[in-house]
């Protein structure tokens, strides 16, 4: 539906202000934590960020074996209309358009080992990422650190209680979606991924479960115990990917390749080809969306009375710092709600 698009659509933007802008002073829950967000799950290298780059439908993300994602990223994905140009924003680097991608992942390392150093150190400061497509639907994605067991080389101790900590921190949020990212070359029941998904939602009413590297298990063997939902009952249903390999990323080989390469797979796999239609990337995109509308439309009333809220405290706090709003803040106070105004429209002509 159009308008539940442009309501969605509304959402990310008054997120995006609300970022921008930091806390605005407001009491109890923020707008930012009303709305919903999907954030991946799971040990290290088990293809996270490559499932994200999929479900994006672009090339990036760092990805490779070990500690690549060492800093949390926020990435706001915004539909843009048919036959504009892709583009990316960093929120350090407002005044630039990324039209290169290759550029974009560049920039992600580089803004990682600003703050961390080349080592193996992570941090919890996000790096905030917006990309503007055509092709893509309107979600906010949150790439982590991969959960591990020990510390290795150069990093200190208390690195695996942190890495969990700062994961923690973002899918224990009531409004987090969780892709909880297992690779099906290791047994389901030692998923990190799925012990902490179990943990912050115990119900599984916001986890959906990603089995990876279904190319990689041993001949002979088949996910089909877990991907049935036999391993490992969760209210969503499982979802088997093919990302690409080691090598596949060596050769560059481009993400319309990959997203039939796994098309392939799935099609012509004696397995899995009787569920071909619910497997693979371009599925499980589909699936977060549709989610995602389902989750905003049973928020509506709640993020309306939040976006009032935010209204009178925004009008207050413009009135504080006085309306001729020459200073930054001002002037992003504004939007905020200017924006939340149209979200209150939008709606409102949603329900006549
Ligand atoms: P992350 O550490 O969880 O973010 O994982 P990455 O996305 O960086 O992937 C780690 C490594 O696993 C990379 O070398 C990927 O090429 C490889 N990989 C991820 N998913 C798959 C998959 O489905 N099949 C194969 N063959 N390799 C995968
Ligand atoms: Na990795
Ligand atoms: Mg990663």
């Amino acid at each position: 539906m159009a308008t539940m698009e442009s309501l969605i659509g509304l959402v990310n933007r008054i997120q995006r202000a609300c970022t921008v802008l930091g806390d605005h002073g407001g009491e109890g829950m923020s707008l930012w934590e009303a709305l919903p967000s999907v954030a991946v799950v799971g040990g290290q290298s088990s293809g996270k960020s490559s499932v994200l780059e999929s479900v994006v439908g672009r090339d990036f993300l760092p990805r490779g074996s070990g500690i690549v994602t060492r800093r949390p990223l926020v990435l706001q994905l915004q539909k843009t209309e048919k036959g504009q140009p892709d583009y990316a924003e960093f929120l350090h680097a407002p005044n630039r358009k990324f039209t290169d991608f290759a550029a974009v992942r560049k920039e992600i390392q580089d803004e990682t080992d600003r703050i961390t150093g080349k080592s193996k150190q992570i941090s919890n400061i996000p790096i905030q990422l917006s990309i503007y497509s055509p092709n893509v639907v309107n979600l906010t994605l949150i790439d982590l650190p991969g959960l591990t067991k020990v510390a290795v080389e150069g990093q200190p101790e208390s690195i695996v209680e942190d890495i969990e900590n700062m994961v923690r921190s973002y899918v224990e949020k009531p409004n987090c979606i969780i892709l909880a990212i297992s690779p099906a070359n290791q047994d389901i029941a030692t998923s990190d991924a799925i012990k902490l998904a179990r943990e912050v939602d115990p119900s599984g009413e916001r986890t959906f479960g990603v089995l990876t590297k279904l190319d990689l298990m041993d001949k002979g063997t088949n996910a089909l115990d877990v991907i049935e939902g036999r391993s490992y009952r969760l209210q969503h249903p499982w979802v088997g990917i093919v990302n690409r390999s080691q090598a596949d990323i060596n050769k560059n080989v481009d993400m319309i390749a990959a997203r039939r390469k796994e098309r392939e797979y799935f099609e012509s796999s004696p397995e899995y080809g009787h569920l071909s239609h619910k497997m693979g990337s371009e599925y499980l995109a589909k699936l977060l969306s549709q989610h995602l509308e389902t989750v905003i439309r049973q928020r509506i009333p709640s993020i309306i009375s939040l976006i009032n809220k935010t209204i009178d405290e925004l009008n207050a706090e413009l009135d504080r710092i006085g309306r001729p709003i020459a200073v930054d803040s001002g002037a992003q106070l504004y939007t905020i709600l200017e924006l939340c105004r149209a979200f209150d429209r939008v709606f409102k002509e949603h329900l006549d």
